[in-house]
């Protein structure tokens, strides 16, 4: 019988586009992409699905594409939720260290956890991930790890993560009825991070922004934790509107002259006259590039100064030691980091994934990020760190032909969460 290596197949949901990617586990901490699938999302409107029966249609197209690439068929695989539509919040569980010898062991690590995700869910919310920041043994704050640790009283700060159950189950009926399986759902920026954010930053403090199609999401990630999550509804497919309707052309041609030559700031030559096929057909009209970068530039700038205000009400500006990273198609933009930097006063870079290898070249891209980290994060979420994560559990099934008892492990999960 064949042998073939470990293979994960993942989906990221996104507003803009489906993209389905098939890669073998080639060590502890890497992928290699065998299988690319990608294609626009019909269905979803700012991170709400709006016609089911459509994004099946759409996530069909963009697995079957990748499967057939990859030469292997696609039984079970992890997606991402719309980030829109996630909330997060940090709370708190207690427990007594019941052991005789008062020695902290995983298990207690798993009790303290269970009692917060037993605990303040919103109504009609489902957690995602409850994930720990840090724990309090006795009074002795910010412990990272306490296993091995003596004490009574372990109290842990946790940031849990809820979707709207509904939306879960959108999310889950629309790739069962896609044919698939899902081995678990994913935060689409926890996913991301995996692949752009280096240990150094997770540390020292950074925000990782996702300026996709739909909506710009932000997380701050601090002493290798989660402890914010934001969600602002304007990105990508806002400016090809401005576009369209600022320059009078038809939304896909507004798409290609902003991929082709729209700008964040001004610059480059600005009376380079551009082709602009009217609405309703006809000659192109001469549109002088100044034109287009006075439509696109205020939006951009509303994007930041939007994420400047959400950072600023929740007081964490000061936190990012590390800067931001940015992922996202629209972080393609040219001038997009200036803007950032202006608007938010910390260093930014670019988030392009690490830690893959096949088809690199084509996902080496800032809108990679997503589906490129959730094969990261499956297959590393198995790491003790991690241990307490509810996904963690599930981390096999999403191996293709892997082990049935892990699939239907999987379906438990799901049922058990909603
Ligand atoms: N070269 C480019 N220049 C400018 N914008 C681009 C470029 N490439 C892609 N985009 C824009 O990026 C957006 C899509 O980004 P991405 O693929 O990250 O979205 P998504 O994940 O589907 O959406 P979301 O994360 O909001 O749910 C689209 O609006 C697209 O026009
Ligand atoms: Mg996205």
């Amino acid at each position: 019988m064949a042998r073939h290596a470990e293979t994960l197949a993942v989906i990221d949901l996104g507003t803009y586009r489906c993209c389905c990617l098939i890669a073998e586990v080639t060590g502890p901490e890497s992928v290699e992409v065998v299988g690319i699938g990608s294609r626009r999302t019909d269905g979803i409107r700012r991170g709400v699905i709006v016609n089911l029966e459509a994004l099946v249609g759409s996530i069909r197209e963009a697995i079957e594409q990748a499967a057939s690439m990859a030469g292997r068929s696609v039984e079970t695989v992890v997606a991402t939720v719309p980030a829109a539509q996630v909330r997060s919040f940090t709370s708190r569980g207690v427990v007594t260290i019941s052991s005789r010898d008062r020695v902290v062991g995983r298990k207690d690590l798993e009790r303290v956890l269970a009692t917060v995700r037993a605990v303040q869910i919103p109504d009609g919310q489902s957690t995602l991930h409850a994930l720990p920041q840090e724990y309090t043994l006795d009074g002795q704050e910010e412990i990272q790890d306490p296993v091995g640790m003596t004490g009574a009283r372990l109290e842990a700060s946790v940031h849990v993560v809820t979707v709207p159950r509904q939306a879960a189950q959108h999310v889950v009926s629309a790739l069962n009825r896609a044919r698939v399986d899902v081995a678990g759902l994913v935060f689409p920026l926890l996913a991301s991070a995996e692949a752009v954010l280096t240990r150094e930053e997770r540390e020292q403090g950074v925000f990782l922004i996702d300026c996709g199609g739909g909506t710009t999401d932000v997380a701050l990630f601090e002493r290798g934790a989660l402890w914010f999550t934001g969600s602002i509804p304007i990105a990508g497919e806002l400016i090809t509107n401005d576009i369209s309707i600022g320059l009078r052309t038809p939304v896909p041609d507004a798409e290609t002259i902003k991929r082709t030559h729209a700008r964040a700031t001004p610059g480059g030559d600005e009376d380079l006259p551009l082709e602009v096929p009217p609405i309703g057909g006809g000659q192109p009209r001469l549109v002088a590039s100044s034109v287009l970068t006075q439509v696109v530039a205020p939006r951009v700038q509303e994007i930041f100064e939007l994420v400047r205000a959400k950072l600023e009400r929740t007081n964490l500006l000061a936190r990012a030691r590390a800067g931001a990273v940015i992922v996202g198609g629209t972080a393609n933009l040219e001038g997009l980091l200036e803007v950032a930097e202006d608007a938010l006063g910390i260093p930014c870079r670019l988030g392009v994934p690490m830690g893959v290898a096949g088809l690199a070249e084509d996902v080496r891209a800032p809108s990679f990020a997503t589906p490129v980290g959730l094969a990261l994060w499956e297959l590393r979420s198995g790491r003790p760190q991690r241990a307490q994560d509810g996904v963690t559990r599930i981390r096999k099934s999403a191996v293709i032909g892997g082990m049935r008892a892990m699939v239907d492990s999987a379906q438990r999960w799901l049922t058990g969460m909603f």
